[in-house]
């Protein structure tokens, strides 16, 4: 399948996947979300990524939401066929073994504040809007909104945005913790390359298992948590990155890491 919805572009360690349907401010139809369900597979297999952008084509819309004109076709099982392919694309984007950030330009409604929900963490710029308006069309979050918010937000904050269907700025999507961090558009995808390069500096396994250990734990028991810490901070002992980078703080010297 030729991609015509979704551009990858890989620059050294860095890969920049820009949802590009304009004409429908990049919503995401069955189409789009099996393009991306191929690159994030293909991005999978990549030796030597070390950090992937997730953003949308143009200034106006990150992505304005799953694809209302498919979805008002669409029977029960249907939908939930949709809600699956929505959700191994969001699976699979957070499983991505690197950091992903999303760099929100513009919309990021419904499907596409649930897209970017499932990046690691979000950049957005002074223009971005997000919201969780399904309930206006009488149909709940179905790519993981009511599921990523809550864990992120906690259920009253949740609730208000889901139950409200309103849309915030990027401002106070920074104010309540949705968003990390606000830029003017033109410096976004600087902005958020720049936070990749730090991360790249840094030991490449350590970051992929700081990730495993975030996101394993974050739904179990702090106990069931602590016990994947262990095992995972242990394990780091056996790399020569960990060897590296004592050895070099010790040495008063930069570290070059392998990433093994
Ligand atoms: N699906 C399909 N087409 C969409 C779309 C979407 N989610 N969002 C925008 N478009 C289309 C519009 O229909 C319009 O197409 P035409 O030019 O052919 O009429 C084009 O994009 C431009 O949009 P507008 O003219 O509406 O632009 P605007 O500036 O007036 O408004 C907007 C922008 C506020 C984002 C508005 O487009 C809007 O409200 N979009 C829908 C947002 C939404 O409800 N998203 C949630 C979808 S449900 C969902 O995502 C379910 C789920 O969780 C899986």
């Amino acid at each position: 399948m030729a991609e015509v919805n979704v551009r990858v572009e890989v620059e050294g360690p860095f890969a920049t996947v820009t949802v590009d349907r304009p004409k429908s401010l990049n919503a995401l139809d069955t189409r789009t979300l099996q393009e991306l369900e191929k690159i994030i597979g293909d991005l999978a297999q990549r030796d030597g990524l070390r950090g992937v952008i997730l953003t949308g084509a143009g200034e106006k819309a990150f992505v304005a939401g799953a694809d209302i004109a498919e979805m008002n076709g669409m029977d029960a099982d249907r939908a939930r066929h949709f809600a699956a392919l929505g959700h191994r694309v969001m699976d699979g984007l957070g499983g991505l073994p690197v950091p992903v950030i999303a760099a929100v330009n513009g919309f990021a409604l419904g499907g596409g504040c649930e897209l970017a929900l499932a990046c690691d963490f979000i950049y957005a710029s002074e223009n971005a809007k997000f919201g969780l308006p399904e309930v206006s069309l009488g149909v709940i979050p179905g790519f993981g909104g009511t599921q990523r918010l809550t864990r992120l937000l906690g259920r009253g904050r949740a609730k208000e945005l889901i139950f409200t269907g309103d849309m915030i700025d990027a401002a106070k999507a920074r104010e309540i913790g949705l968003v990390m961090e606000v830029v003017p558009l033109a410096r976004l995808l600087g902005h958020a390359r720049a936070a990749l390069e730090r991360v790249a500096k840094k030991g490449p396994l350590a970051v992929r298992r700081a990730k495993e250990g975030i996101d394993r734990g974050a739904d179990l028991e702090l106990a069931d948590g602590l016990t994947i810490e262990r095992e995972l901070f242990s394990d780091l002992f056996n790399s020569a990155d960990r060897r590296e980078g004592m050895k070099a703080f010790l040495e008063k010297r930069p570290p070059a890491f392998a990433g093994r």
